[in-house]
């Protein structure tokens, strides 16, 4: 379903005199404040705002979204990082939880002992968040340990490293665990920069987390000042 306020949005800034402005609102170059994402015939039509054709599929059967198919996973391809101490030769390359791909393709994002275990993205420009889904491992490594995905916190923040508390998309400080695959809504308004996943204290070895693919669905927010 579209989200709401975009649509409103949309109709916000088709009623302003978008030539005067002489910058590309929705259009195929990275440089226009929204790249659709239609489908190979598709072209995208920078004034009529649509992708005759329909969107592209994103990786892992995600499709792009919204009235120019602008509204998909931002993660994918971009910059990730692990915080903290590494453990050890366990903790692979962070890019392997944005690159697409799932199992084997996950990183280990432990820490010695005294830190939590935190991973993080920089989408590249301040974005819109909806919602993030995680791909954790079906078998974690470590023999099978569930508890490496309770207790956990998904932050968006602004700031590399995380300095400011940001917006909390989940505090998952219970026992129970979530299923290997699992999406979370952020608050309405969520914006930022940076998409961080850290275990939370009161958890199992708390130093300790697995994530195959972190998916950040959104869009790209202008820099404008109509929002
Ligand atoms: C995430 O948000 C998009 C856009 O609003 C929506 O289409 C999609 O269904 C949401 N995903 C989940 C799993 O809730």
């Amino acid at each position: 379903m579209l989200d709401l306020k975009f649509v409103v949005w949309v109709a916000v800034v088709y009623s302003l005199p978008l030539h005067c402005t002489g910058r590309c609102l929705f259009g195929n170059s990275d440089y226009c404040f929204f790249k659709c994402h239609c489908d190979q015939s598709g072209q995208c039509n920078d004034e009529e705002v649509t992708c005759p054709g329909g969107c592209a599929s994103d990786i892992l059967g995600y499709k792009w979204m919204g009235p120019a198919c602008q509204i998909g996973n931002l993660a994918f391809k971009k910059t990730a990082k692990h915080y903290g101490n590494s453990q050890d030769i366990l903790r692979d390359d962070p890019n392997n939880a944005v690159d697409g791909l799932l199992e084997p393709s996950c990183t280990d994002i432990s820490t010695f002992k005294d830190t939590l275990a935190q991973w993080g993205v920089d989408l590249g420009y301040q974005c819109r968040v909806l919602n993030i889904t995680i791909h954790f491992p079906k078998v974690p490594k470590g023999g099978g340990i569930e508890k490496y995905r309770n207790h956990f916190l998904i932050r968006v923040s602004n700031t590399d490293p995380a300095s400011d508390p940001g917006v909390v998309c989940i505090k998952a400080n219970s026992d129970s665990i979530p299923p290997p695959t699992y999406t979370i809504s952020c608050p309405d308004n969520t914006i930022g920069r940076y998409v961080y996943f850290s275990r939370l204290s009161e958890g199992y070895e708390p130093h300790r987390a697995t994530l195959c693919e972190v998916i950040v669905i959104g869009y790209k927010k202008i820099g404008m000042n109509i929002e």
